[in-house]
């Protein structure tokens, strides 16, 4: 998605947007480019490409030089990349950077040509600098105003970074729906999209509310509400720090989360387990606001949502409550039978999910109490929740998620146990073994990272010339197994499908050809003869399998070409440690291929558009 930074301070403006931009990457982006006061003077450089190219540009043509101005990593929607698309955009007297989508803004352009206005991008966005500058001509002494009257007339999601000609050395912002943060250093300021952008100059900042204006000088800043009126705000300051946020000697983010995977569990689950018992209180949750739930929704997208799938099978299989988990984008438009007395849980790393959050938001209209688990800190989805839990990962840049993942699993475990405890359908007893097993978990993935990284490594060299793979699995396993198979096509582009063991001979079987790979997972002790028998039907029509299994299961070597083994735990504990070794052959395999690991093609990191 489109990143935005601004910058009003002492330093080198262009360097800092340029480096502010580099440390929103992650977040997927085809143009870059800036605007920055220049003696007065709104001096624009953009192009199409990376920011190498920007840069590039700079030195050939000249970079602006002064000490405030605006930046942006685009991420198409409407128009494709080019020069001309990339942001700033400009209207009369002002330039503007812009991360969201206008839904109206076929009609404002309209109005505006039929006021002799004039285009030269395919971009919404230049929809909304002409709008700015349409009112500024009427008002031309004041900036709030003009930001006021145009977003008056948006329809959509937009964080917005806006410079006048007129207030040299001035920035401002807004934003509805897509996320926007102030970051507050020694005399000089920042916005940005997310706080990794600016965690390097402050771990200060401020979370900016919808339709509130941000305006910013070197000396300070004033944040304005919807009527104008100045607001006082709660500093934030962000618990993690620069080095969280580079490779720290790993040679993609993507493998140095992998390897942090261990760190955030115990930072996710310690602080709610006392006396070896959940306790989620300071979440809101106790037994007894949570025993009286009838159904359960988890709704939420990508990997967060395959997230829910095990938990779908964890509350059900401990609590006996049940769980329909969807797809944020589908529930939202179904018209979900949901209401007082049910939950819905919403899981999302950003907490800026678009389709998840008007999730949530919905399913509160409807009556329906919700908990939203989150990584980052006063999201949107976060700042919506009747309770909530925050997961502790850290800062997630590679593009496919991992550690994230890891610690909703962790998330979910707590929350089921709890419930369960609150249903009692397991005892004190129970509970406690439960909880220790989860404790064990990080152990239990150092020893997988220690072992197995040579048998994936390898593993994934014999995927790389595949044109199309199969994950399957039963229960648990398959939930997984849906994780595996995401994680594998996103990063190295093989077409892999997730199946239910027991299904395949319902037709999916006929794509089985001679050394079609298979990744069998079975970790599941009722499920194991069962499973083995649909991996030894694979395997009589030429699959190469390669097995996931633990290292107490015996499985007959004929069913298996390559085998992977996992240490013993509870059996519901086993998507925990399972998901690594799945995470590392997709993240060998897409190295092998020589792909983009940590920026897949086509993807963003925070899909804050529907
Ligand atoms: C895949 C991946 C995505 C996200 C999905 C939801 O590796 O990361 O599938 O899980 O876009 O994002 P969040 O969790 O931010 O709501």
């Amino acid at each position: 998605m489109c990143g935005i930074v601004g910058y009003c301070g002492y330093r080198d403006c262009s360097d800092v947007l340029v480096d502010t931009l580099s440390k929103l990457e992650y977040r997927g982006y085809d143009s870059a480019g800036i605007a920055v006061f220049e003696n007065g003077e709104i001096k624009v450089k953009k192009s199409k490409g990376k920011l190498k190219d920007l840069k590039a540009k700079m030195e050939q043509c000249g970079k602006p030089v002064g000490k405030a101005g605006i930046g942006h990593t685009r991420w198409a929607t409407h128009g494709k990349p080019s020069d001309i698309n990339s942001h700033p955009h400009s209207g009369e007297k002002v330039a503007i950077v812009h991360n969201g989508i206008i839904e109206n803004y076929k009609q404002l352009k309209e109005f505006l040509i039929s006021h002799g206005e004039t285009f030269v991008s395919d971009t919404d966005t230049e929809v909304v600098a002409k709008l700015l500058g349409y009112f500024y001509k009427k008002n031309p002494e004041n900036p709030l105003a003009t930001i006021q009257s145009t977003v008056n007339e948006l329809e959509g999601s937009f964080a917005l970074g806006i410079v006048f000609e007129d207030f040299p050395d001035v920035v401002y912002a807004t934003r509805r729906q897509s996320p926007l943060i102030v970051g507050v250093g020694k005399d000089e300021y920042f916005i940005a999209s997310d706080v990794t952008a600016i965690i390097s100059y402050t771990k200060n900042y401020y979370l900016i509310d919808h339709d509130e204006i941000v305006e910013m000088k070197q000396d300070g800043v004033v944040i304005y509400d919807e009527y104008g009126e100045e607001k006082t705000k709660e500093l934030m300051t962000a618990d993690w720090d620069a080095e969280s946020a580079k490779k720290g000697g790993f040679p993609h983010f993507m493998i140095k989360e992998i390897h942090e995977q261990p760190n955030a569990i115990n930072m996710t689950i310690k602080p709610r387990i006392f006396d070896g018992m959940p306790n989620l209180e300071e979440c809101g949750i106790t037994r007894e606001n949570i025993k009286d739930f009838k159904n359960i929704y988890i709704v939420a997208c990508g990997t967060a949502m395959h997230a829910g799938m095990v938990g779908k099978y964890v509350i059900e299989k401990l609590a006996r409550v049940p769980v329909v988990v969807d797809i944020a984008s589908e529930y939202r438009y179904r018209n979900p039978i949901v209401g007082e007395g049910d939950l819905v849980i919403i899981i999302s790393q950003s907490g800026e999910t678009a389709d998840s959050l008007e999730a949530l938001k919905l399913s509160k209209k409807m009556g329906a109490k919700t908990l939203a688990i989150v990584n980052v800190k006063g999201s949107s989805i976060a700042r919506e929740a009747d309770m909530l839990i925050y997961t502790h990962a850290g800062p997630e840049i590679a593009v496919a998620s991992t550690k994230a993942y890891i610690v909703q699993l962790a998330v979910m475990y707590l929350f089921a146990f709890q419930l369960a405890l609150a249903k009692e359908t397991i005892n004190e007893n129970q509970c406690r073994f439960l909880t220790q097993e989860l404790e064990s978990t990080p152990k239990v993935i150092e020893k997988i990272l220690a072992e197995k990284l040579d048998m994936t490594q390898f593993i994934a060299t014999k995927l790389i010339s595949a044109d199309s793979l199969l994950y399957i699995g039963r229960g648990l396993d398959y939930a997984l197994s849906m994780e595996g198979s995401l994680k594998l096509k996103e990063i190295s582009y093989i077409h892999s499908e997730s199946y239910a063991a027991g299904e395949l001979k319902h037709g999916t079987i006929s794509l089985i050809t001679e050394n079609t790979p298979v990744i069998a997972v079975a970790t599941q002790k009722n499920l194991l003869e069962k499973t083995v028998s649909n991996i030894k039907e694979v395997k009589a029509r030429g699959a190469k399998v390669i097995l996931v299994t633990r290292e107490d299961f015996s499985v007959d070597k004929e069913a298996y070409d390559y085998l992977i083994t996992l240490p013993k735990m509870h059996d519901i504990l086993m998507p925990i440690p399972t998901a690594v070794p799945l995470q590392l052959i997709a993240y060998y395999t897409s190295v092998e291929r020589g792909n983009d690991v940590d920026q897949p093609r086509n993807l963003a990191k925070s899909v804050t558009v529907e």
